[in-house]
């Protein structure tokens, strides 16, 4: 066992078993780079736990892995447990010995296509255990990766005769907290993320989260304990977890149930439409679970510890991969003031049987051949990249509700969008149309229509597709986080790929950083975006918050850059927008995507075009970035440099509280004058009462210069620096 160990882990074991732990003589250790971080690892009367250390501290206690089974299949070659009583043949629990203990390091930096910075470090010490069932002759590996600011693992079942098919009913991966600690969470649900966050102590959870019901007996309901990843924590003495996943791929959705009693979470995988969690076959193996582990809070938005969790780039040319700012038909639908669909006079509608060109249209219809050109017009004018176009397709009267299996074809437009003319003006004024496929869930459709759409796609000249996954699944009983669409979200990725087409799936499984991989997954929703604000409203502390959480995954969609916070200035809307001008403008900066939307209507715009102007040269592909303040669900401040200048961009978003912000501008180049343009809430700016007063000022800095900017409640600041 220990012929594996080199001297410097040999020394490590020595200090480890120095430490105090409930752990025996025989644990192993690994030590991330810079030794702040250990994770300990043990077999104890069978059963594999482990625990991690923090300089010193033990911030994940004891804690146990495997996984329980509803049933395993060996090949027949080997010993043919199969005809065994066995109590143990569903069990990935216990009975284990540990057979080896493989140490190695790595050291890497790689150039993403696009991101927050143009070079990633991958930097990690690594602890594989082999772990022998022996009762029943299979074995599987525990493989830990410890960086500095985290540590990923996961379980590998080897290809092997007693070990081949097996069926999950539940991964029992545990998380002990080391006490009743904060945590920044939303509540456990198979189907959407699209919530705003509580801070709580763990023992709060309970009574603040109601379980979520789900219409299918068969499934497990969540506990009233249950929580979504990535789940954000904070210890009293003000170390910072993060709990999340790393690649998930062909596996069910983890969420965690909280003991709180013990304050321990253990993973909760979402069902199927059966109930059960996993179907497998080795070789194979879970996705990483991940633990960020820092005590300053800007480095965990710094951290890169879930990209680099996840496989290199499979996508051998990426040339036609490119960020994306863009506008769209789309919040004055969301807002009401248009509609996706066509016509009000059918009831329900059966496509390929209703024949649109005698119907009556509704006057309403958004994606008509004369606002689209509007639209285009607009972006084209302000250096736009896309327009998204949505409710150009038939099919919008009747999409969403009563569990129709063929909504949408994707390819068959309404009368009154011309698709070929409507492109064709596009092209001329070098914009192009985004396409939207909402699905409305039923994924069996897309689907059998996907080859065909992104084929249309192709000939028209889209290269990048938002798609979406409103309503309950289909098939029904599945899950929009159960394995079986978890793998469609993926197919759908891949196929895209080979399509040349990026993709944004609204509504799909939240990320995990398979971006690295599949660079074409421009982007995500799967969180509460800009949308609520037309359904009653956000917090302003929401955008500090993301960060920390969702957007560790990968990016977000989020659809930033309300001017009119009042709906009902041009829709039959009460909702207010809340949030300032300038508080929009930072999110083009704090939320990190290389897809941005400018989310409002042109003519809200029209009426601001000095603001409007930091949305049209914010860049949305970045060389560096920098974390200057951050306190989540407060405020967040960062600044990143162009990817292709010598460019900074400063923003900062804060909560309902007002912010002073005092920001050195020493990462800017020695002996270089800039061009600052600094926009920020005016005087009496308020998210409720006086969300549009901002003012602009220019002045010449240099990396002597202090900037002094101050966020109004609910608001923020936006700065540009450009070289003289
Ligand atoms: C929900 C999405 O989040 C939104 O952006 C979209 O407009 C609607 N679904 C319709 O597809
Ligand atoms: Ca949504």
């Amino acid at each position: 066992m220990m012929k594996n160990m080199n001297r410097l882990s040999f020394l490590l074991l020595l200090f480890a078993l120095m430490t105090p732990s409930a752990l025996s003589a025989e644990v192993q250790s690994v030590y991330s780079p810079n030794h702040d971080l250990c994770v300990n690892f043990d077999v104890n009367g069978g059963v594999p736990v482990y625990n991690v250390m923090f300089k010193g501290k033990q911030v994940i206690k004891d804690s146990r892995l495997g996984l329980d089974l509803i049933s395993a299949k060996g090949s027949g070659k080997g010993t043919n447990f199969n005809n065994k009583v066995s109590i143990g043949q569903n069990s990935l629990m216990d009975g284990f010995t540990l057979t080896a203990v493989n140490y190695s390091s790595f050291d890497e930096t790689w150039r993403p296509v696009w991101g927050e910075e143009s070079e990633i470090r991958n930097h990690y010490n690594e602890m594989a255990v082999t772990l022998n069932q022996q009762e029943m002759g299979r074995y599987i590996i525990v493989r830990f990766r410890v960086y500095d600011d985290g540590l990923g693992f996961r379980y590998e079942f080897p290809l092997q005769d007693n070990l081949t098919y097996f069926v999950i009913k539940e991964e029992r991966t545990q998380f002990a907290m080391p006490g009743d600690i904060t945590a920044w969470w939303i509540g456990g649900d198979y189907d959407t993320q699209e919530y705003e966050y509580t801070r709580s102590r763990l023992s709060e959870i309970r009574g603040i989260f109601h379980s979520r019901i789900t219409d299918n007996e068969s499934q497990q309901q969540f506990s009233e304990t249950g929580v979504q990843t990535s789940l954000l924590l904070k210890t009293d003495d003000g170390i910072y977890l993060n709990l999340h996943e790393a690649q998930l791929v062909d596996y069910p959705c983890m969420h965690l149930n909280l003991d709180d009693k013990n304050m321990v979470f253990e993973s909760w995988l979402t069902p199927d439409a059966q109930g059960r969690k996993g179907y497998m076959q080795t070789p194979c193996s879970t996705p990483w679970r991940t633990i960020m582990v820092v005590d300053d809070a800007r480095d965990m938005l710094a951290s890169r510890l879930i990209l680099n969790l996840n496989e290199p780039c499979k996508i051998e040319d990426t040339s036609w991969i490119k960020p994306v700012k863009y506008m769209g038909v789309w919040w004055e639908l969301i807002a009401g003031k248009s509609t996706w669909h066509y016509t009000d006079e059918v009831p329900s509608v059966k496509l390929g049987e209703t024949d649109y060109s005698h119907l009556k249209p509704n006057g309403k219809h958004g994606a008509n051949n004369e606002n689209v050109k509007r639209y285009i017009d607009f972006a084209a004018d302000n250096g736009f990249d896309q327009v998204l176009v949505e409710g150009w397709n038939q099919g919008w009267e009747d999409w969403y509700g009563n569990s129709k299996d063929y909504v949408f074809d994707f390819v068959t437009p309404y009368p009154d969008f011309d698709i070929q003319m409507l492109n064709d003006y596009a092209h001329s004024k070098g914009i192009r149309l985004m396409m939207h496929h909402e699905t409305s869930a039923s994924t069996r459709n897309y689907e059998r229509h996907l080859e065909e759409a992104y084929t249309l796609m192709n000939k028209l000249g889209y290269n990048s597709v938002k798609s979406g996954y409103v309503a309950d699944i289909l098939p029904r009983g599945e899950n929009h986080y159960s394995q079986w669409i978890i793998n469609h979200y993926q197919y759908c990725v891949e196929q895209a790929a080979k399509h040349h087409i990026m993709v944004n799936a609204h509504e799909a499984v939240r990320p995990t950083g398979l971006c690295r991989t599949w660079p074409n997954l421009i982007g995500n929703e799967s969180a509460r975006g800009t949308e609520y604000q037309a359904f009653g409203g956000t917090t302003p502390g929401h955008t500090a918050i993301l960060p920390f959480t969702r957007l560790q995954g990968g990016p977000m969609d989020y659809t930033p850059g309300i001017f009119e916070m009042d709906l009902s200035k041009f829709a039959p809307n009460e909702s207010k927008c809340l949030s300032t001008i300038c508080g929009q403008l930072a999110l083009y900066v704090t939320l990190y995507s290389p897809l941005q939307m400018a989310a409002d209507l042109p003519e809200n715009y029209a009426r601001f075009m000095d603001a409007f102007q930091f949305i049209k040269d914010v860049p949305v592909d970045w060389q560096r970035s920098m974390y200057l303040e951050a306190s989540p669900m407060e405020y967040i401040t960062i600044a990143r440099k162009d990817k292709n200048s010598d460019a900074w961009y400063l923003g900062g978003v804060t909560d309902t509280k007002p912010h002073d912000s005092v920001i050195k501008l020493d990462f800017l180049d020695k002996d270089r004058k800039y061009e600052a343009t600094i926009y920020v809430d005016g005087k009496a700016a308020d998210y409720k009462t006086n969300p549009q007063a901002y003012t602009i000022t220019k002045k010449t800095v240099t990396n002597k210069t202090t900037l002094k900017l101050h966020s109004a409640p609910g608001g923020g600041f936006a700065v540009s620096i450009k070289p003289l």
